[in-house]
Protein backbone atom coordinates (compact mmCIF):
# COMPACT_ATOMS: atom_id res chain seq x y z
CA UNK A 1 0.00 0.00 0.00
CA UNK A 2 2.82 2.62 -1.17
CA UNK A 3 1.40 4.82 -3.76
CA UNK A 4 -0.95 7.92 -3.88
CA UNK A 5 -3.19 9.39 -6.10
CA UNK A 6 -3.71 13.03 -5.31
CA UNK A 7 -6.48 15.59 -6.99
CA UNK A 8 -5.00 18.92 -6.82
CA UNK A 9 -6.97 22.06 -6.59
CA UNK A 10 -8.55 21.85 -2.81
CA UNK A 11 -8.76 24.28 0.10
CA UNK A 12 -8.25 22.65 3.43
CA UNK A 13 -11.06 23.70 6.07
CA UNK A 14 -11.54 21.70 9.26
CA UNK A 15 -10.03 20.55 12.50
CA UNK A 16 -7.84 18.00 13.64
CA UNK A 17 -6.31 16.61 17.11
CA UNK A 18 -2.59 15.92 17.63
CA UNK A 19 -1.39 13.05 19.32
CA UNK A 20 1.71 12.29 20.16
CA UNK A 21 5.28 13.30 19.10
CA UNK A 22 6.72 9.95 17.55
CA UNK A 23 10.08 12.07 18.35
CA UNK A 24 8.77 11.59 21.70
CA UNK A 25 7.04 7.80 21.70
CA UNK A 26 10.44 6.35 20.13
CA UNK A 27 12.96 6.78 23.09
CA UNK A 28 10.32 7.02 26.02
CA UNK A 29 9.90 3.31 24.63
CA UNK A 30 13.14 2.31 24.80
CA UNK A 31 13.86 4.20 27.59
CA UNK A 32 10.76 1.41 29.89
CA UNK A 33 13.28 -1.24 29.54
CA UNK A 34 14.38 0.87 32.77
CA UNK A 35 12.32 -0.59 34.85
CA UNK A 36 11.18 -4.73 34.91
CA UNK A 37 7.59 -3.01 35.86
CA UNK A 38 4.73 -2.04 33.29
CA UNK A 39 4.71 1.01 31.67
CA UNK A 40 1.96 2.23 29.99
CA UNK A 41 2.34 5.17 27.52
CA UNK A 42 -1.33 6.87 25.64
CA UNK A 43 -2.67 8.89 22.72
CA UNK A 44 0.13 6.70 20.19
CA UNK A 45 -0.04 7.27 16.74
CA UNK A 46 -0.74 4.08 14.60
CA UNK A 47 2.74 4.89 13.00
CA UNK A 48 5.05 2.51 11.09
CA UNK A 49 8.21 3.59 12.95
CA UNK A 50 6.37 3.24 16.74
CA UNK A 51 5.51 -0.49 15.47
CA UNK A 52 8.88 -1.46 14.44
CA UNK A 53 10.51 0.02 17.66
CA UNK A 54 7.54 -2.52 19.28
CA UNK A 55 9.01 -5.15 16.90
CA UNK A 56 12.61 -4.58 18.68
CA UNK A 57 11.07 -4.48 21.81
CA UNK A 58 9.68 -8.28 21.77
CA UNK A 59 12.68 -9.59 19.53
CA UNK A 60 14.51 -8.37 22.75
CA UNK A 61 12.23 -10.28 24.84
CA UNK A 62 9.56 -7.48 25.98
CA UNK A 63 5.51 -8.06 26.93
CA UNK A 64 4.39 -5.37 24.36
CA UNK A 65 0.30 -4.39 23.17
CA UNK A 66 -0.50 -1.44 21.36
CA UNK A 67 -4.64 -1.22 21.58
CA UNK A 68 -6.73 2.22 20.92
CA UNK A 69 -3.52 4.40 21.24
CA UNK A 70 -2.15 2.99 24.15
CA UNK A 71 1.18 1.23 24.38
CA UNK A 72 1.67 -0.86 27.00
CA UNK A 73 5.21 -2.31 27.89
CA UNK A 74 6.27 -5.05 30.29
CA UNK A 75 10.08 -6.32 30.23
CA UNK A 76 11.05 -9.27 32.75
CA UNK A 77 14.16 -11.14 32.63
CA UNK A 78 15.25 -12.77 31.06
CA UNK A 79 15.78 -10.03 28.34
CA UNK A 80 18.34 -9.93 25.19
CA UNK A 81 21.05 -8.30 24.57
CA UNK A 82 21.30 -7.61 20.90
CA UNK A 83 18.86 -6.24 18.41
CA UNK A 84 18.39 -8.13 15.18
CA UNK A 85 20.17 -6.60 12.26
CA UNK A 86 16.78 -6.85 9.95
CA UNK A 87 15.07 -4.68 12.55
CA UNK A 88 17.90 -2.27 13.42
CA UNK A 89 17.96 -1.61 9.55
CA UNK A 90 14.12 -0.48 9.51
CA UNK A 91 14.56 2.86 11.67
CA UNK A 92 17.46 4.84 13.07
CA UNK A 93 15.67 5.01 16.64
CA UNK A 94 16.67 1.54 17.22
CA UNK A 95 20.39 2.91 18.06
CA UNK A 96 18.31 4.76 21.12
CA UNK A 97 18.41 0.78 22.91
CA UNK A 98 22.02 0.84 23.66
CA UNK A 99 21.41 2.73 26.35
CA UNK A 100 18.39 1.03 28.22
CA UNK A 101 20.17 -2.00 27.26
CA UNK A 102 23.29 -1.28 29.02
CA UNK A 103 22.00 0.22 31.67
CA UNK A 104 19.81 -2.81 32.28
CA UNK A 105 21.40 -6.04 31.08
CA UNK A 106 25.06 -4.58 31.22
CA UNK A 107 26.14 -5.31 27.55
CA UNK A 108 24.18 -4.46 24.46
CA UNK A 109 24.46 -5.41 20.36
CA UNK A 110 22.90 -3.25 17.88
CA UNK A 111 23.72 -2.89 14.48
CA UNK A 112 24.57 0.35 12.53
CA UNK A 113 20.30 1.85 12.26
CA UNK A 114 18.83 2.50 9.24
CA UNK A 115 15.87 5.69 8.84
CA UNK A 116 15.70 8.40 6.50
CA UNK A 117 18.17 8.65 3.83
CA UNK A 118 18.78 12.13 5.12
CA UNK A 119 22.80 12.14 5.57
CA UNK A 120 25.43 9.73 6.80
CA UNK A 121 24.49 9.80 10.52
CA UNK A 122 27.45 8.87 12.25
CA UNK A 123 27.39 8.13 15.95
CA UNK A 124 30.26 9.01 17.28
CA UNK A 125 29.06 11.47 19.35
CA UNK A 126 26.68 8.46 21.26
CA UNK A 127 29.76 6.53 21.33
CA UNK A 128 32.40 8.99 22.97
CA UNK A 129 29.81 9.65 25.59
CA UNK A 130 29.07 6.19 26.51
CA UNK A 131 33.12 5.51 26.41
CA UNK A 132 33.29 8.32 28.64
CA UNK A 133 31.06 6.79 31.50
CA UNK A 134 33.18 3.40 31.02
CA UNK A 135 31.70 1.58 28.46
CA UNK A 136 33.60 -1.06 26.28
CA UNK A 137 32.64 0.08 22.48
CA UNK A 138 34.02 -2.22 19.86
CA UNK A 139 32.31 -2.45 16.30
CA UNK A 140 32.81 -4.94 14.12
CA UNK A 141 31.07 -6.10 10.88
CA UNK A 142 28.41 -3.17 11.11
CA UNK A 143 27.56 -4.54 14.64
CA UNK A 144 28.07 -2.03 17.62
CA UNK A 145 29.05 -4.38 20.56
CA UNK A 146 28.85 -2.86 24.37
CA UNK A 147 30.14 -3.44 27.58
CA UNK A 148 29.22 -1.74 30.58
CA UNK A 149 30.97 -3.33 33.29
CA UNK A 150 32.51 -0.48 34.46
CA UNK A 151 29.48 1.50 34.36
CA UNK A 152 29.79 4.80 35.62
CA UNK A 153 28.50 8.76 36.02
CA UNK A 154 30.70 10.59 33.86
CA UNK A 155 31.12 14.77 33.22
CA UNK A 156 30.56 14.95 29.18
CA UNK A 157 30.42 17.43 26.53
CA UNK A 158 28.85 16.76 23.64
CA UNK A 159 30.67 17.98 20.12
CA UNK A 160 27.51 18.73 18.69
CA UNK A 161 24.05 19.15 20.69
CA UNK A 162 22.67 15.46 18.96
CA UNK A 163 19.25 14.69 20.39
CA UNK A 164 19.65 10.66 19.71
CA UNK A 165 23.34 11.39 21.60
CA UNK A 166 21.78 13.32 24.73
CA UNK A 167 18.73 10.69 24.96
CA UNK A 168 20.86 7.70 24.96
CA UNK A 169 23.15 9.12 27.46
CA UNK A 170 20.03 10.58 29.47
CA UNK A 171 18.79 7.15 29.53
CA UNK A 172 22.38 4.63 30.57
CA UNK A 173 23.09 7.55 33.20
CA UNK A 174 19.67 6.73 34.91
CA UNK A 175 21.13 3.94 36.76
CA UNK A 176 24.83 4.40 36.55
CA UNK A 177 26.58 4.70 39.50
CA UNK A 178 27.23 8.21 40.81
CA UNK A 179 25.88 11.75 39.10
CA UNK A 180 26.44 12.01 35.03
CA UNK A 181 26.53 15.91 33.43
CA UNK A 182 25.38 15.98 29.79
CA UNK A 183 26.97 19.61 29.03
CA UNK A 184 25.99 21.29 24.97
CA UNK A 185 22.84 18.80 25.55
CA UNK A 186 19.96 19.04 23.20
CA UNK A 187 16.73 21.12 24.17
CA UNK A 188 13.96 19.73 21.96
CA UNK A 189 11.07 19.27 24.14
CA UNK A 190 11.19 15.71 23.30
CA UNK A 191 14.35 15.39 25.48
CA UNK A 192 12.46 17.08 28.46
CA UNK A 193 9.71 14.32 27.91
CA UNK A 194 12.29 12.03 28.24
CA UNK A 195 13.91 13.31 31.45
CA UNK A 196 9.72 13.72 32.79
CA UNK A 197 9.32 10.05 32.02
CA UNK A 198 12.51 8.92 33.68
CA UNK A 199 11.38 11.10 36.82
CA UNK A 200 8.01 9.44 36.54
CA UNK A 201 9.66 5.93 36.62
CA UNK A 202 11.75 7.33 40.21
CA UNK A 203 14.81 8.83 38.57
CA UNK A 204 16.27 11.93 39.21
CA UNK A 205 17.14 14.03 36.11
CA UNK A 206 16.96 17.24 35.93
CA UNK A 207 18.07 20.85 33.60
CA UNK A 208 16.61 19.23 30.14
CA UNK A 209 15.64 22.02 27.84
CA UNK A 210 18.74 24.27 28.85
CA UNK A 211 22.20 23.05 27.85
CA UNK A 212 23.36 21.30 30.85
CA UNK A 213 21.47 18.01 32.18
CA UNK A 214 21.93 16.24 35.80
CA UNK A 215 21.48 12.80 36.17
CA UNK A 216 21.65 11.24 39.22
CA UNK A 217 22.07 7.14 38.86
CA UNK A 218 19.55 5.57 41.38
CA UNK A 219 19.18 1.79 42.25
CA UNK A 220 16.25 0.36 40.27
CA UNK A 221 12.97 2.61 38.62
CA UNK A 222 9.58 1.21 38.59
CA UNK A 223 6.54 0.99 35.77
CA UNK A 224 4.12 4.59 34.89
CA UNK A 225 1.95 5.63 33.25
CA UNK A 226 2.82 8.35 30.75
CA UNK A 227 1.37 10.42 28.00
CA UNK A 228 3.76 12.30 25.93
CA UNK A 229 3.90 15.58 24.36
CA UNK A 230 1.95 16.48 20.99
CA UNK A 231 3.74 15.82 17.55
CA UNK A 232 4.83 19.19 16.12
CA UNK A 233 6.35 18.61 13.49
CA UNK A 234 3.17 16.81 12.45
CA UNK A 235 0.87 19.98 13.60
CA UNK A 236 3.93 22.31 11.76
CA UNK A 237 3.32 20.18 8.52
CA UNK A 238 -0.28 20.23 8.69
CA UNK A 239 0.10 24.28 9.39
CA UNK A 240 2.23 25.07 6.38
CA UNK A 241 -0.56 22.68 3.99
CA UNK A 242 -2.86 24.77 5.05
CA UNK A 243 -0.56 27.69 4.18
CA UNK A 244 0.28 26.43 0.85
CA UNK A 245 -3.05 25.57 -0.34
CA UNK A 246 -5.32 28.15 1.44
CA UNK A 247 -8.13 27.68 3.75
CA UNK A 248 -8.49 27.17 7.73
CA UNK A 249 -7.71 25.02 10.20
CA UNK A 250 -7.57 24.46 13.44
CA UNK A 251 -5.12 22.17 15.98
CA UNK A 252 -6.28 21.33 19.20
CA UNK A 253 -3.89 19.44 21.83
CA UNK A 254 -0.30 20.81 19.58
CA UNK A 255 1.67 23.10 22.32
CA UNK A 256 2.03 26.46 19.92
CA UNK A 257 5.37 26.95 22.07
CA UNK A 258 6.80 24.11 20.55
CA UNK A 259 6.51 25.91 17.47
CA UNK A 260 7.09 28.99 17.64
CA UNK A 261 10.20 29.60 14.85
CA UNK A 262 7.27 28.16 12.57
CA UNK A 263 4.08 30.50 13.79
CA UNK A 264 6.72 33.61 13.37
CA UNK A 265 7.46 32.73 10.06
CA UNK A 266 4.29 32.20 9.23
CA UNK A 267 2.34 34.95 10.70
CA UNK A 268 4.85 37.19 8.54
CA UNK A 269 3.48 36.02 5.01
CA UNK A 270 -0.04 36.36 4.59
CA UNK A 271 -1.63 33.74 6.81
CA UNK A 272 -3.56 34.96 9.98
CA UNK A 273 -3.16 33.00 13.29
CA UNK A 274 -4.95 32.80 16.22
CA UNK A 275 -2.92 31.23 18.84
CA UNK A 276 -4.09 29.91 22.06
CA UNK A 277 -2.63 27.18 25.30
CA UNK A 278 -4.33 24.30 23.33
CA UNK A 279 -5.41 25.81 20.13
CA UNK A 280 -3.90 26.84 16.68
CA UNK A 281 -6.04 28.50 14.11
CA UNK A 282 -4.55 29.02 10.69
CA UNK A 283 -6.59 31.23 8.01
CA UNK A 284 -4.96 31.52 4.65
CA UNK A 285 -6.84 33.65 1.98
CA UNK A 286 -3.94 34.11 -0.30
CA UNK A 287 -0.58 33.88 -1.80
CA UNK A 288 2.14 34.96 0.63
CA UNK A 289 5.27 36.74 -0.18
CA UNK A 290 8.13 34.42 0.36
CA UNK A 291 10.37 34.16 2.98
CA UNK A 292 13.84 35.66 2.10
CA UNK A 293 15.62 33.15 4.61
CA UNK A 294 15.03 29.84 5.97
CA UNK A 295 18.30 28.42 7.97
CA UNK A 296 17.38 24.89 9.98
CA UNK A 297 19.04 24.72 13.83
CA UNK A 298 19.10 22.88 16.57
CA UNK A 299 16.23 23.75 19.09
CA UNK A 300 14.55 26.54 19.48
CA UNK A 301 16.01 27.20 15.93
CA UNK A 302 13.84 26.50 13.41
CA UNK A 303 13.44 22.56 12.79
CA UNK A 304 15.05 20.79 10.34
CA UNK A 305 11.99 18.09 9.86
CA UNK A 306 9.95 21.05 8.40
CA UNK A 307 12.44 22.64 6.51
CA UNK A 308 10.80 20.11 3.23
CA UNK A 309 7.63 21.22 4.19
CA UNK A 310 8.42 24.57 3.69
CA UNK A 311 10.19 24.59 0.78
CA UNK A 312 6.93 23.49 -0.96
CA UNK A 313 5.01 26.50 0.55
CA UNK A 314 7.83 28.37 -0.70
CA UNK A 315 7.88 27.00 -3.92
CA UNK A 316 4.59 29.24 -4.58
CA UNK A 317 4.69 31.82 -2.81
CA UNK A 318 5.93 35.34 -4.49
CA UNK A 319 9.15 36.22 -4.69
CA UNK A 320 12.56 34.38 -4.03
CA UNK A 321 13.36 32.56 -0.56
CA UNK A 322 16.48 30.97 0.06
CA UNK A 323 16.44 27.97 2.49
CA UNK A 324 20.15 26.61 4.43
CA UNK A 325 19.84 23.36 5.91
CA UNK A 326 22.16 23.27 8.80
CA UNK A 327 21.47 19.94 10.62
CA UNK A 328 21.70 17.22 7.68
CA UNK A 329 23.63 17.10 4.75
CA UNK A 330 21.28 15.54 1.75
CA UNK A 331 17.98 17.20 2.91
CA UNK A 332 17.38 18.29 -0.58
CA UNK A 333 16.35 15.04 -2.27
CA UNK A 334 12.91 16.31 -2.62
CA UNK A 335 13.99 19.54 -5.14
CA UNK A 336 14.10 17.19 -8.40
CA UNK A 337 10.57 16.06 -7.43
CA UNK A 338 9.20 19.34 -6.96
CA UNK A 339 11.15 20.50 -10.39
CA UNK A 340 9.35 17.90 -12.10
CA UNK A 341 5.88 19.78 -10.29
CA UNK A 342 6.97 23.33 -11.69
CA UNK A 343 8.81 24.59 -9.10
CA UNK A 344 11.89 26.50 -9.64
CA UNK A 345 14.74 25.52 -6.97
CA UNK A 346 18.52 25.20 -7.54
CA UNK A 347 20.59 23.80 -4.89
CA UNK A 348 24.60 24.62 -4.03
CA UNK A 349 25.44 22.42 -0.89
CA UNK A 350 23.52 23.06 1.60
CA UNK A 351 21.97 25.97 0.09
CA UNK A 352 18.78 26.16 -1.84
CA UNK A 353 17.12 28.97 -3.86
CA UNK A 354 13.39 28.34 -4.70
CA UNK A 355 11.84 31.18 -7.14
CA UNK A 356 8.24 31.09 -6.62
CA UNK A 357 5.88 30.11 -9.37
CA UNK A 358 2.10 30.70 -8.83
CA UNK A 359 1.12 27.31 -9.86
CA UNK A 360 2.56 23.79 -9.88
CA UNK A 361 1.35 21.26 -12.15
CA UNK A 362 0.95 17.65 -11.37
CA UNK A 363 2.99 15.08 -12.15
CA UNK A 364 4.55 11.52 -11.19
CA UNK A 365 6.65 12.15 -8.29
CA UNK A 366 8.44 9.59 -5.75
CA UNK A 367 9.21 10.01 -1.73
CA UNK A 368 12.80 9.66 -0.86
CA UNK A 369 12.60 9.84 3.03
CA UNK A 370 9.74 10.93 5.57
CA UNK A 371 9.19 14.84 5.77
CA UNK A 372 10.15 15.06 1.94
CA UNK A 373 7.33 12.86 1.46
CA UNK A 374 4.48 14.92 3.39
CA UNK A 375 6.12 17.76 1.47
CA UNK A 376 5.16 16.46 -1.80
CA UNK A 377 1.56 15.34 -0.63
CA UNK A 378 1.27 19.11 0.52
CA UNK A 379 2.41 20.17 -3.55
CA UNK A 380 0.23 17.40 -5.09
CA UNK A 381 -2.88 18.82 -2.89
CA UNK A 382 -1.63 22.25 -4.36
CA UNK A 383 -0.96 21.40 -7.67
CA UNK A 384 -2.97 21.62 -11.04
CA UNK A 385 -4.26 18.23 -11.92
CA UNK A 386 -3.14 14.92 -10.42
CA UNK A 387 -0.15 13.65 -8.91
CA UNK A 388 0.75 10.18 -7.88
CA UNK A 389 3.25 9.65 -4.94
CA UNK A 390 5.24 6.22 -5.35
CA UNK A 391 7.07 4.85 -2.13
CA UNK A 392 4.78 6.74 0.22
CA UNK A 393 5.32 3.93 3.27
CA UNK A 394 8.07 6.67 3.82
CA UNK A 395 4.91 9.44 4.63
CA UNK A 396 3.93 6.02 7.53
CA UNK A 397 6.88 6.33 9.02
CA UNK A 398 5.46 9.67 11.17
CA UNK A 399 2.15 10.33 9.28
CA UNK A 400 -1.15 7.98 10.55
CA UNK A 401 -2.75 7.56 7.16
CA UNK A 402 -1.88 10.50 5.80
CA UNK A 403 -4.74 10.33 3.02
CA UNK A 404 -7.21 10.66 6.19
CA UNK A 405 -6.16 13.25 7.96
CA UNK A 406 -5.89 15.30 5.04
CA UNK A 407 -9.24 14.60 3.15
CA UNK A 408 -10.75 15.44 6.18
CA UNK A 409 -9.77 18.87 5.75
CA UNK A 410 -11.33 18.34 2.24
CA UNK A 411 -8.42 17.10 -0.11
CA UNK A 412 -8.75 14.36 -2.29
CA UNK A 413 -6.12 11.50 -1.87
CA UNK A 414 -6.32 8.20 -2.54
CA UNK A 415 -4.08 5.43 -1.84
CA UNK A 416 -3.41 3.09 -4.76
CA UNK A 417 -1.79 0.27 -4.16
C1 LIG B 1 16.46 13.10 15.72
O1 LIG B 1 17.33 12.38 14.90
C2 LIG B 1 15.09 12.94 15.09
N1 LIG B 1 14.72 11.52 15.07
C3 LIG B 1 15.11 13.48 13.65
O2 LIG B 1 13.79 13.37 13.12
C4 LIG B 1 15.49 14.96 13.72
O3 LIG B 1 15.59 15.46 12.40
C5 LIG B 1 16.84 15.11 14.42
O4 LIG B 1 16.78 14.51 15.74
C6 LIG B 1 17.25 16.56 14.57
O5 LIG B 1 16.27 17.25 15.29
C7 LIG B 1 14.25 10.95 16.20
O6 LIG B 1 14.15 11.59 17.24
C8 LIG B 1 13.84 9.51 16.10
P1 LIG B 1 20.82 14.14 15.77
P2 LIG B 1 18.85 12.10 15.41
O7 LIG B 1 21.59 13.07 16.47
O8 LIG B 1 18.86 11.84 16.86
C9 LIG B 1 24.91 14.42 13.42
C10 LIG B 1 12.15 12.75 11.57
O9 LIG B 1 11.90 13.13 10.41
N2 LIG B 1 25.39 13.38 14.36
O10 LIG B 1 20.42 15.36 16.51
O11 LIG B 1 19.45 11.10 14.50
C11 LIG B 1 23.87 13.85 12.46
O12 LIG B 1 24.49 13.20 11.39
C12 LIG B 1 13.58 12.50 11.99
O13 LIG B 1 11.28 12.55 12.46
C13 LIG B 1 26.74 13.02 14.33
O14 LIG B 1 27.51 13.55 13.54
O15 LIG B 1 19.51 13.53 15.11
C14 LIG B 1 23.11 15.08 12.02
O16 LIG B 1 23.83 15.71 10.98
C15 LIG B 1 14.57 12.74 10.86
N3 LIG B 1 27.18 12.06 15.19
C16 LIG B 1 23.14 15.96 13.28
O17 LIG B 1 24.20 15.45 14.11
C17 LIG B 1 26.33 11.45 16.10
O18 LIG B 1 26.81 10.59 16.89
C18 LIG B 1 21.84 15.89 14.08
O19 LIG B 1 21.63 14.54 14.44
C19 LIG B 1 24.98 11.83 16.11
C20 LIG B 1 24.52 12.81 15.23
Amino acid sequence: MSKLLIKGGSSLRGEYRVKAAKNAVLPIIAASLLTNEKCEIENVPNITDINNMLKIMRSLGANVSFEESVIEIESKEPLRFSVPTELAKELRSSVFLLGPVLARIGKAAVAYPGGCDIGVRPLDIHIKGLQEMGIAVEESHGVIYCDATRLKGADIMLDFPSVGATENLMMVASLAKGRTRIRNAAKEPEITDLQNFINAMGGKVSGAGGSTIVIDGVKELHGCHYRPIPDRIVAGTLLIAAATCGGKISLFDSQPEHIEPLLFKLSKSSCVLDVRSDKITLIAERRGRNFDKLETQPYPGFPTDLQSPMMTLMAVSEGTGVIVENIFETRFRIVRELIKMGARITVKDRTAIVRGVKDLEGAAVSAGDLRGGAALVIAGMKAEGYTTIENARHIDRGYERIEDIMNDFGADIKRLQ
